[in-house]
């Protein structure tokens, strides 16, 4: 038995193999990060090695304290992650003050966490606490059609989602809360990680203008299926604008997007309805 036999930590390699046959991670491009539950953490415990230094995230998040993650390193390419996980990926420990990491397993060769640490832990702590501790994943990738639209459409969250609502019948039920919009920031820091996490109170996706998304979810399945469903609607839309130059001829109108929100038991956002 080897650490990699464990079933999340296969399952978490499988979703980095995933994202990068999708083409969302070019060179080292997108992060994922997984808080470990407790049994899955004694699962993983043999396989811990001395622990490194504590290394501070200027960020801090109480309900985090204590917490374990497992993480892509930073610099590293999802592509290498199945070939070379040791390298590519690893799993950290918070400690007692929620404010530090220290690396206890894998990132071999003096690798770190992804620089995008501080907005997955913040990302982590409120999707966390909004929703009594289901949610698990965090997961930022550069998909190129929603990418695309941040350069197209006004950098709001109505506008977004409405657009995005629109390209595919069943995306007000995949993500009824609709997505966020953070504007253009620097990423890696705690600036963007503090302005990302406000938004995640609210939603379950947050796109970084002219950079890509972040979802969150309470599992792999649901949170790449996240990824992928808003990665397809914005295809559909670019598509769409490009084969008609521009001109959009019909869409799903308003009330359509209410009577599926009524048939799929769904509540939408009315505010971005009108
Ligand atoms: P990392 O290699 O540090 O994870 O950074 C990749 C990235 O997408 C930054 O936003
Ligand atoms: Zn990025």
């Amino acid at each position: 038995m080897k650490i990699l036999d464990v079933d999340i930590v296969k399952a978490y390699i499988r979703m980095c193999s995933d994202g990068w046959e999708q083409g969302w991670h070019e060179r080292n491009g997108g992060n994922l990060t997984y808080r470990l539950k407790k049994e899955e953490v004694e699962q993983c415990r043999p396989f811990f090695h001395a622990p490194g230094a504590w290394v501070k995230m200027g960020v801090s998040a109480e309900n985090l304290a204590g917490e374990y993650f497992l993480t892509t390193g930073s610099g590293k390419y999802f592509r290498n992650v199945a070939l070379d996980p040791e390298h590519s990926i690893g799993i950290v420990e918070v400690n007692k003050a929620g404010d530090s990491w220290r690396i206890i397993w894998g990132l071999e060769g003096g690798a770190k966490p992804t620089s995008e640490f501080p907005s997955h832990f913040m990302n982590h702590s409120v999707r966390a606490a909004a929703t009594g501790g289901t949610y698990r994943v965090i997961y930022h990738a550069h998909p190129a059609n929603l990418i695309a639209l941040t350069y197209i459409l006004p950098l709001t969250a109505r506008d977004f989602t409405r657009a995005l609502w629109q390209s595919a019948t069943e995306c007000p039920v995949v993500f009824p809360g609709g997505v966020g919009v953070v504007p253009w920031m620097v990423p890696g820091g705690s600036e963007i990680a503090l302005a990302t996490s406000k938004l995640m109170k609210e939603y379950d996706a947050v796109v970084w203008t002219h950079h890509g998304l972040f979802c969150s979810g309470p599992d792999f399945d649901t949170t790449f299926g996240l990824m992928h469903t808003i990665e397809k609607a914005a295809q559909i839309h670019v598509l769409a604008l490009s084969a008609g130059q521009g001109k959009i001829r019909q869409t799903i109108s308003a009330d359509n997007l209410r009577a599926i929100a009524k048939e799929f038991g769904v509540t939408l956002r009315e505010e971005f309805l009108n």
